[in-house]
């Protein structure tokens, strides 16, 4: 579908804007980021803090972007110059969020590379039924040692993505979206089943059920909110960009609470599959950024029938990074189509292939998607979120605001909503903030 400036393009239905945000939401934060950052953070403890912030943080900033989208109708940029006149200082906040997509698509679509290399690995027999952790590990080892094979998927995972997002609002965001949520939530349910039926995998519910307060410290805290943010695809204008194709008479509200209530029980989900097959097959649960790459199938070639199990766990991995990954480009895409006119193919096009050539920087240099992945979570996106509450919760006519809580327990929503967003949003995400200056290891080493 053509987008032109004066007629854009809108969800076609009120579940269209859900399944997409979803799609946005749920990805390599869910089962990649979630499960690992639990693990190294002790399990229960952290889980607790990630879901106080969903509450705290994610729930009112989330409708605060769905709000500006839709009250705007344009893309992150756009959107402030909308509410806040044409030479809004708030543009700044916007342009982060651009330059936020950039690097967050750049390393992500490495990542999901690494899917599409088990993908292939699974098919060609490189996993075998009985391997173990060892074997795994060296074969993911080699993966990413590899120029060449990271290389190719991560160019396969930036072509598909650039595909979907060429073909439009429509026919491609919402489409792909409502195809693959299901399939999505069918596998982890599989196995989670399969996990907690395996002899020791209580070990692993206790580890995400039983807090234990000895490993809280601020950094746990910290972790977990940056957790949130990205998991959410929240302050960079991802939320902000569906927003502005949802319809004038659907609620910002209760659409963006289906949208965390989804994210946030995915990622349980693949905390429930994670962690009892962790145990179950005497792995650690603190294995970092590689748990899902290297214990899993490890857990995985246990199983009968395991490389097909491990061939499905990355085919929804990566339908799953693919549904972020065009939310991800859609930022920028629409950001090029609205404020220069410039057509959705060339725009798809010319990105897509610029965060190919920033990403293959992680194929070669080892801590470089460390780089970028710090910079969004301790910078980048944090910063994005304080001053989006700022905005929304300060500046944003109160009118508009109110509009979008109608019909939902209106004068309490809109008052938590409002003392959220104006004070304990910007308050907690200003912790986030001065924890990546350092300012906190600081306190806590002496
Ligand atoms: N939320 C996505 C995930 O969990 C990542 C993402 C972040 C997508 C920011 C868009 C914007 O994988």
């Amino acid at each position: 579908m053509a987008e032109t400036q004066t007629s854009r393009s809108h969800w076609g239905s009120r579940i269209g804007f859900i399944l997409a945000a979803a799609g946005s939401a749920v990805g390599l934060g869910n089962i990649w980021r979630f499960p690992y950052m639990a693990g190294e953070n002790g399990g229960s403890i952290f889980i607790l803090l990630y879901l106080a912030c969903i509450l705290f943080l994610g729930l009112p900033i989330i409708v605060a972007e769905v709000m500006l989208g839709k009250a705007s109708q344009s893309n992150p940029v756009g959107a402030f110059k909308a509410l806040d006149g044409p030479r809004s200082p708030w543009q700044v906040v916007g342009f982060m969020g651009v330059l936020a997509a950039f690097v967050i698509l750049s390393f992500y679509s490495v990542v999901a590379g690494w899917c599409i290399g088990f993908i292939y690995k699974s098919v060609t027999g490189v996993f075998q039924p009985g391997h173990s952790a060892e074997e795994v590990a060296a074969i993911f080892g080699e993966m990413v040692g590899s120029v060449r094979t990271q290389g190719l998927c991560h160019g396969l995972f930036m072509i598909l993505t650039v595909g979907i997002v060429l073909a439009g609002v429509r026919r491609g965001l919402e489409r792909w979206t409502e195809i693959l949520m299901p399939v999505l939530i069918i596998l982890l349910l599989l196995l989670v089943g399969y996990g907690l039926t395996r002899p020791g995998a209580m070990a692993g519910l206790e580890f995400m059920l039983k807090p234990d307060p000895s490993k809280l410290t601020g950094r746990t805290v910290l972790d977990a909110m940056g957790q949130c943010f990205f998991s959410l695809s929240l302050g960079m204008g991802a939320m902000l960009t569906y927003g502005s194709y949802m319809r004038r008479e659907d609620r910002a509200v209760g659409s963006s609470f289906w949208v965390v209530v989804m994210d946030t029980g995915i990622a349980l989900l693949a905390g429930f599959a994670v962690f009892p097959m962790v145990f179950a097959f005497g792995q650690q649960p603190d294995a970092g950024p590689g748990l899902v790459f290297k214990t899993m199938p490890a857990a995985f070639l246990q199983m009968p029938g395991g490389t097909w199990v491990a061939l499905a766990f990355f085919i929804l991995l990566l339908f799953a990074a693919l549904t972020s990954a065009i939310s991800l480009l859609e930022v920028v895409t629409a950001y090029f189509i609205d404020e220069f006119g410039m057509s959705r193919r060339t725009a798809a096009v010319m990105f897509g292939a610029i965060c190919f050539l920033m990403g293959m920087g992680c194929v070669y240099g080892d801590g470089y998607l460390g780089f970028l992945d710090n910079l969004q979570g301790n910078f980048l996106l944090p910063v994005g979120a304080l001053f989006i509450s700022l905005f929304a919760g300060w500046k944003l006519d109160r009118q508009i605001a109110q509009v979008e809580f109608e019909g939902q327990w209106y004068g309490v929503a809109f008052g938590a909503w409002r003392w959220c967003i104006r004070i304990a949003a910007p308050l907690l995400v200003l912790l986030v903030i001065l924890n990546a200056w350092g300012l906190f290891d600081r306190l806590f080493q002496g």
